[in-house]
């Protein structure tokens, strides 16, 4: 398999792309409000990265999708579509994704978002897939098969109430969107892809409240719950470094570190 690594020119542009795509995540948090509708959220990100960052938004005519940024709220899964009917409201948990293309080179990251005050259930929810995510960071050394991150995300969730989505999965990143390999969240039995220095890709583990099964609504992108239960979401861009890994996607807020040393 043709899983590209990256070298230092590449990586110094990527880590730039990453930067702006978490500073969007940071900027929109404060919008982020019951009443505004999910275009205005669009909007002032599209102005943003374009204007501020002077980057382009990936999602904007990828496949067809329309807008800028994707927005997945409460039973949506992921590729929720911005538009002007729906409107934030107090107790809602919703995922904002933003993948930006600065200088030809992507970056891809996603949040959770609480609107108010929401109920406990939903917390947990989203306290889980933010932690589904961040545990697999001390794992990423170069020498260990790639299917280590898949094992420590069900090996966790395994634990809580909750199930891992398998129709999604996270993927390499650079020059394209979406690249070699992809990551499953899942355990696998796939040893054959070793972790390397130079590789980029994103972990993007999608846990949902109820069951793992979901469907694709009729917009032919919206993705939801079959069972109507919660579902969230958190992904960085990350780098396998020489002796762990780097996540180009931290943002300036974020309670986690910036780089790890896992040998
Ligand atoms: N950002 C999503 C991902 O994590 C992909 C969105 S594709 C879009 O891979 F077309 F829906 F924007
Ligand atoms: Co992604
Ligand atoms: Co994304």
């Amino acid at each position: 398999m043709n899983i590209p690594i990256k070298n230092h020119e590449e990586i110094k542009k990527i880590r730039i792309a990453g930067n702006i795509a978490s500073n969007v995540l940071h900027m929109i948090k404060k919008h982020v409000v019951s009443g505004i509708t999910t275009a205005e959220l669009d909007n002032i990100c599209h102005k943003y990265i374009t204007k501020k960052e002077k980057a382009i938004p990936a999602c904007l005519g990828y496949y067809g999708f329309p807008k800028s940024i994707c927005i997945s709220i409460n039973e949506t899964v992921c590729h929720g579509i911005p538009n002007e009917y729906t409107k934030l409201k107090n107790g809602d948990i919703v995922n904002i994704d933003v993948t930006i293309i600065k200088k030809k080179y992507y970056a891809d990251t996603s949040k959770m978002f609480i609107v108010g005050n929401c109920q406990d259930h939903a917390l947990q929810l989203c306290q889980v897939a933010k932690q589904s995510l961040y545990i697999t960071f001390p794992k990423i050394k170069p020498g260990l098969p790639l299917n280590i991150i898949g094992k420590t995300i069900q090996n966790y969730i395994k634990n809580t109430p909750f199930s891992i989505v398998k129709e999604y999965c996270g993927h390499g990143i650079g020059k394209n969107f979406h690249e070699q390999p992809h990551i499953l969240h899942y355990n696998n039995f796939d040893t054959s892809i070793v972790l390397k220095p130079g590789m980029i890709f994103t972990i993007e583990p999608i846990i949902n409240a109820g069951t793992n099964k979901v469907f694709c609504m009729h917009d032919n992108w919206t993705i939801r719950t079959k069972d109507n239960n919660l579902s969230a979401q958190y992904e960085h861009t990350i780098l396998v470094t020489h002796n762990g890994c780097e996540i180009l996607t931290k943002r300036k807020n974020e309670k986690i570190q910036k780089i790890y040393v896992n040998m």
